[in-house]
């Protein structure tokens, strides 16, 4: 299908952002599983949650505009999944502070990916008048900043110290 309006695009983009929280929260749960401060096990299980909750709001959005919220594959969360198990999971690790540092940083990596979605997605909805979407997306992403601040402050106030 070929895109021919900001609205296309709009979709086509929320659909990217979908499916980048689907390949997401797999990879969290994966992380989660391997972190070994409890602090930090805990903010990447609150992760998942909070993935799950912004893949409510998309597939309502989308479908709410008559598409499909499995239309797209995001080739970039791909990336950054495989990014997160290569350099947070498989390495060899003879430190766990040092690995749940790197695991801070490959999750904020896909969070950061979610973040620059919804902002995308925030001002097409402000552009085409779409009011309560805009509103839903902006949920979406101040919940994705208030997570990210969290893992910011995890790895500031303790988990980078004793890596070091
Ligand atoms: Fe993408």
């Amino acid at each position: 299908m070929g895109l021919n309006s900001l609205k296309d695009v709009y979709i086509d983009q929320l659909q990217d952002i979908y499916s980048a929280c689907k390949q997401s929260v797999t990879a969290t749960n994966e992380l989660a599983g391997a972190a070994s401060d409890e602090g930090l096990k805990a903010a990447l299980e609150d992760g998942v949650s909070g993935i799950h909750r912004g893949m409510d709001s998309l597939e309502e959005i989308i479908r709410a505009h008559g598409a499909d919220p499995h239309g797209e594959h995001c080739k970039g969360m791909e990336g950054l999944v495989k990014e997160a198990r290569a350099h947070g999971i498989e390495e060899d690790f003879g430190d766990k502070d040092a690995q749940d540092a790197m695991i801070i940083t490959q999750y904020q990596r896909m969070a950061h990916y979610a973040i620059a979605g919804y902002g995308c997605c925030k001002a097409f909805a402000e552009r085409l008048e779409l009011k309560d979407d805009a509103h839903k997306l902006d949920q979406c992403l101040d919940a994705s900043y208030d997570g990210d601040r969290r893992f910011t402050e995890l790895a500031e106030g303790k988990i980078n110290r004793k890596a070091a």
